[in-house]
Formats: structure tokens, C-alpha cells, sequence
């Protein structure tokens, strides 16, 4: 196995299933040697009796690729911490970090727990931060010391957390701060030679297979758009030296498309050079609004 990836570790999260396994074989295809994380959960985060990992390991083996499994939590620092470790010990150094590991607790936000905020947020926003800042301090040592890394980290977003989507408020702000922890990451570690970007991908896993079953389907012929392995190209490209240049990027991507995602950006605007009284705010609010843009329609809405 070799391509874009030869001589490059890669750490993939939530590994075991769906997305991040398709990843992990388009990267050990491209010639890198693979950390496969996953700690086995349910669709709805509880822990399961076994991780997936070793399966995907073991099938990347299998195809003459370089794999090992590692089953720990990435939203707690010690899993965070010993995913690194481990890249580190066994193949002597880590060059790209994919996070992609999650799970939903979908709600109405009236019916929206506690508990059901705080499991979401914590897998994915804490869970894409704790591996963050771990390789970070990794690349920014190597950089100190002379060897100036050729980092890449490709985190998950989604576009519930670019556009809102309905009965998924946490999963959404989740989404919408692994958006704003990918620009800062870009700004703050392109000095140690580290790029940052962010996918928000679609396709047919067990996240997605019964609730949007319609668009989902393997068609019985030609293109399966939906299939995993469609968003990992664009996911291999980013973590490879090829991309150079490119950080602090979200695309949208799933089966043969990719769109560069256009971000927050001042629109219409007025300044009075004084503080105005809430009728006159509400009036200018009102004919700004009338000149700027819709906004894109929150999904489910
Ligand atoms: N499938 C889609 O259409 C879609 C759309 C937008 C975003 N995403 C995002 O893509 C990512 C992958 O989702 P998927 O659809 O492949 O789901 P999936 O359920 O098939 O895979 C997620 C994997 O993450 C693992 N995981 C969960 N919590 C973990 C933890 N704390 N530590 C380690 N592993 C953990 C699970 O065991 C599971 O194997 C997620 O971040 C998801 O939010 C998916």
C-alpha cells in the first residue's frame, strides 16, 4: 500500500464504524500507518462490550496496510492523551490527527436533558479539543526542538452546525464551536507547522441509515453516493502533505461533491457614530435586513 500518505502516522477517532473506518482504510491505502480509536459505544454514547477497532485494524493488516487498534474514550484526557502516546511509542511520531468520533442525543430542546446536552457536548466538542491540544503540544515541541512538522488535522463538523438543524440544538452547538475551534487552531499552530480543517460530510452510516433512510439508500445501480468511503479522499488530501497552504477551511462533502463552505462575513451595515434608542436600532436592524441576505433554511425546518 502506497500514495500520498508514505512515511506518515495518522490517528483516526471513532474509527471503528462508519466514516472514521472508511478513513482509516483510505489512509492506510495512501501508504500511512494508522491508529485506529474507537471506544465501541451505542448510537447513543453508552459503551458497548467491545470496540470495533481491532476489527478495522485487522482488515487494514490484512490488505498489506499498517494498522493498530486503541479503545479509549477521546472526550477524557487520559484517552485523549494515550491516543497520542501511542502514535507516538509505536510508530515513533504522528503527523495527522483526524477527529470524527460522536454520537446524538436527539431532542426538541424542551425535551433536551441535562444529560443529553452535556453527553453530546463532551463527545464531540471536548472530544475534538482534548486530542487537539495533546498533538498540538506534540507538533509545537518537535518545532521548538528544529523539526518543524508537516501537521494536518482534519476535524468533523457537520451542517447542523453550520445551518441549525431541528432537534438537535446540542449536537448542533457542538458542531457550530468544532467550527470555531478549527479557525483558532489554524491561526495558533500554522506557526508550528500545523494545518487545520474541518469536513462536514453526509453518508450512510448508523447515524443517518434509518432517519434519513430515503436519501440514504445504496441505489440497486451505478454510483452509491452515499457510501462512507465517498467523503474520505477529500479527509485523505487534507491530512497529506498535498494540501499544503490550505487551513482554517470547513468544505461540505458527500458523495461526488465538494463545496468550500463561505463563513460568517460583515453583510450590510450602518454606523451612526452615536448610541441610538431601541426604535431607531430596530429601524436600522429592519432596513439592513432588507438588504442582506436570507439566511440558509435550518434543516428539518
Ligand atoms: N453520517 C453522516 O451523514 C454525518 C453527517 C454529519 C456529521 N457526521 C459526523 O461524522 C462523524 C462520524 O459519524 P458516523 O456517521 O460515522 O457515525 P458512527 O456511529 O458510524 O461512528 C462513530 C464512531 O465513534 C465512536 N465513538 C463514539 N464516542 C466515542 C468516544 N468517546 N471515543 C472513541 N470513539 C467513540 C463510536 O463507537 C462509533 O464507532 C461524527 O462526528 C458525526 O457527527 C456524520
Amino acid at each position: 500500500m502506497s500514495g500520498i500518505c508514505d512515511g506518515r502516522v495518522v490517528v483516526v477517532t471513532g474509527a471503528g464504524r462508519g466514516l472514521g473506518r472508511a478513513h482509516a482504510l483510505a489512509f492506510a491505502a495512501e501508504g500511512a500507518r494508522v491508529v485506529v480509536n474507537d471506544l465501541g459505544v451505542g448510537l447513543d454514547g453508552v459503551p458497548g462490550p467491545d470496540s470495533p477497532a481491532r476489527q478495522v485494524a485487522d482488515e487494514i493488516r490484512a490488505a498489506g496496510g499498517t494498522a493498530l487498534a486503541h479503545g479509549g474514550d477521546i472526550a477524557t484526557p487520559q484517552g485523549a492523551a494515550s491516543l497520542v502516546t501511542t502514535a507516538l511509542e509505536t510508530y515513533g511520531r504522528l503527523d495527522t490527527l483526524v477527529n470524527n468520533a460522536g454520537f446524538l442525543r436527539d431532542r426538541m430542546l424542551v425535551n433536551l436533558d441535562e444529560d443529553d446536552w452535556d453527553a453530546v457536548l463532551r463527545v464531540h466538542l471536548k472530544g475534538h479539543f482534548l486530542t487537539l491540544k495533546h498533538a498540538a503540544s506534540h507538533w509545537r515541541a518537535e518545532a521548538k526542538a528544529g523539526r518543524t512538522p508537516t501537521a494536518r488535522v482534519v476535524n468533523t463538523a457537520s451542517g447542523a452546525g453550520l445551518l441549525g438543524s431541528l432537534g438537535q440544538g446540542n449536537y448542533s452547538a457542538a458542531k457550530a464551536g468544532i467550527v470555531g475551534l478549527t479557525l483558532v487552531a489554524a491561526a495558533e499552530l500554522a506557526r508550528y507547522g500545523v494545518q487545520v480543517n474541518a469536513i462536514a460530510p453526509a453518508a450512510r452510516t448508523r447515524m443517518t441509515e434509518h432517519t434519513f433512510a430515503a436519501t440514504m439508500a445504496a441505489p440497486e445501480t451505478g454510483f452509491d453516493a452515499m457510501a462512507p468511503g465517498n467523503v474520505s479522499p477529500l479527509v485523505v488530501w487534507l491530512g497529506s502533505t498535498a494540501s499544503e497552504g490550505v487551513t482554517g477551511r470547513v468544505f461540505e462533502t458527500e458523495g461526488g461533491r465538494i463545496t468550500v463552505m463561505e463563513g460568517w462575513r460583515p453583510g450590510p451595515t450602518a454606523d451612526t457614530g452615536r448610541r441610538r434608542s431601541p426604535a431607531e436600532a430596530g429601524e436600522t436592524a429592519r432596513k439592513l435586513l432588507a438588504e442582506a441576505e436570507p439566511p440558509g433554511r435550518v434543516y428539518g425546518a
